[in-house]
């Protein structure tokens, strides 16, 4: 069954304004994986359920053509608008079905989207368009280990964050509940002896509490409780960012947290 969350025009705008890009340095790691297992330079990545395209741009200097692909063009256009790199090419299209020859794909990635794939269609056709060396790498962010860090009032912050998911509990669907599992099904199934999983790949960023309710916008679980109850869902962000302002003391949204937290990564590389 694919899941058809992010197709909203609305929802893309979101995207491109509130998600963030991964760590530079994870991709940085991923590449000296794939450096390591097929010598330099690369021709093709191709970024599955690119969204918006904030991975996508991270790949360009490495490869010769870079290729964005996810099933929403809504997402595409978004990720079209973005001046970006003159070898990136955006497509509409599904993992489990890619447009590219046998044997012709250097590396395939996925950041935040993998669980969203149908994992015994993606396995085989990432397998089949790979070539021999060439890697995938699955990663996405984890929350288990989440600091906001505010004057005195990083463990207050956190509490009412922790509140907001359990209000959308209801609304989310399986495939959240499999990326905070760190993907381990998808890991087990990969049918390569050379995979390795990073668990946990710290960061630190510092956002603004407009910039904390907007992600928490973009996710799936909020824009389908949005899609039930409007009010609803516009009262409970007005309602937390005043409570966090006045936890911090502070009257301007523009005001910044930092935010301690990891990400992990799913990695593995075809036989040669
Ligand atoms: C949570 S978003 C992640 C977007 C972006 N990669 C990022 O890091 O912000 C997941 C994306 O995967 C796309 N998607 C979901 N299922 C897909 C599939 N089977 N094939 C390709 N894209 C898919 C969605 O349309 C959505 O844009």
């Amino acid at each position: 069954m694919a899941y058809r969350l992010f197709e909203g025009k609305k929802h893309a705008s979101i995207y491109q304004q509130y998600r963030f890009a991964p760590p530079v340095e994870l991709k940085d790691a991923i590449v000296q994986y794939l450096d390591s297992k097929k010598a330099p330079p690369h021709e093709l990545a191709v970024d599955l359920g690119c969204g918006t395209g904030q991975f996508t741009r991270l790949l360009a200097p490495h490869f010769k053509e870079v290729v964005g692909m996810d099933v929403s063009e809504n997402q595409l256009e978004e990720a079209r608008v973005v001046p970006g790199e003159p070898n990136i090419t955006y497509r509409q299209g599904s993992a489990e079905d890619l447009p590219f020859e046998d044997g012709t794909v250097d590396l395939l990635t996925a950041a935040s989207a993998a669980h969203w794939f149908d994992q015994s269609k993606f396995l085989p056709e990432a397998n089949r368009v790979l070539k021999p060396g060439g890697c995938i790498a699955l990663l996405g962010f984890s929350e288990t280990n989440l600091r906001f860090i505010y004057k005195d009032c990083g463990d207050g912050i956190n509490q009412i964050y922790q509140e907001v998911k359990q209000v959308l509990q209801p609304y989310t669907t399986n495939p959240v509940a499999v990326s905070e599992n760190k993907l381990q099904d998808m890991f087990s199934a990969i049918p390569y002896p050379d995979k390795q999983r990073i668990d946990e790949f710290k960061t630190k960023t510092l956002l603004s509490v407009r910039n904390l309710i907007g992600f928490i916008r973009t996710w799936s679980m909020f824009q389908t409780y949005e899609r039930k109850d409007p009010q609803g869902a516009e009262d409970l962000l007005a309602s937390i960012q005043k409570r966090i302002l006045d936890l911090m003391g502070a009257t301007s949204p523009d005001t910044e947290i930092e935010r301690d937290w990891a990400y992990f990564c799913v990695l593995a590389s075809k036989p040669l």
